[in-house]
């Protein structure tokens, strides 16, 4: 049986990897094989286009969607896909929804014209369920850990990435659900994990 791939989104500063690792811990407790990964990076390759884009000096918005392209391009041919045939959960800290959000809406490359590079990128291999944990992005900034040059576009950049992600919700109703982040991990991963076994139960 192919496995469920269960992606983590938001702004900075949502939490969206503390309740990852626990989404997967209770995954495992029910027994599931799980793989934990993250975007940018996860592979060697993604891990240097990771560097890159994280804290590179000049780029233009179309090589940076590009290269998140890229390293998830890599991650899935060498790790997500592998994992689900296998029939693992996937839980992964962002995804193609990521850059659909950033790149496509808040960079203003058009999330149609994301969309299409992305779906070369993956074969479509795209995550059964999306969880966008929904933070004022003011506070999320506040509790943001390191500063690199995406996280430090300013509050009106994090806005148009929290409204995006919206949109995509609105769009999207049965796979990309928006979870108001207010609980503590542990019942947020309760709600992922709920969420989850509905779509792919
Ligand atoms: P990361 O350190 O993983 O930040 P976070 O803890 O917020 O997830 O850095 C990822 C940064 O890259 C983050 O600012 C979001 C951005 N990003 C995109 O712009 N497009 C993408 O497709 C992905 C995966 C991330």
């Amino acid at each position: 049986m192919r496995g469920c791939y269960v992606a983590l989104e938001g702004v900075e500063g949502a939490g969206k990897s503390t309740v990852g690792r626990a989404v997967a811990a209770r995954l495992r407790k029910r027994g599931f094989d799980v793989v934990e990964v993250r975007e940018p990076g996860g592979t060697p390759l993604g891990e240097e286009i990771r560097r890159l884009l994280l804290h590179a000096d000049e780029m233009t918005p179309w090589a940076e969607a590009m290269l998140f392209a890229a390293q998830r391009a890599q991650l899935v041919a060498e790790v997500v896909a592998p994992a689900l045939e296998d029939g693992a959960w996937v839980v992964s800290d962002r995804s193609y929804y990521s850059s659909l959000a950033y790149q496509g809406d808040a960079r203003g490359l058009g999330v149609e014209a994301v969309r299409k590079v992305n779906e070369y990128a993956v074969g479509g291999v795209v995550p059964d369920l999306v969880v966008v944990l929904d933070v004022d992005p003011g506070r999320g900034l506040a509790r943001q850990g390191d500063v690199d040059r995406i996280g430090g576009q300013g509050l009106e950049f994090q806005r148009r990435v929290a409204e995006a992600y919206h949109r995509l919700a609105e769009a999207e109703p049965s796979r990309v659900v928006v979870v108001t982040a207010d609980a503590g991990p542990d019942e947020l991963a309760e709600q992922v994990v709920a969420l989850a076994e509905a779509r792919c139960g």
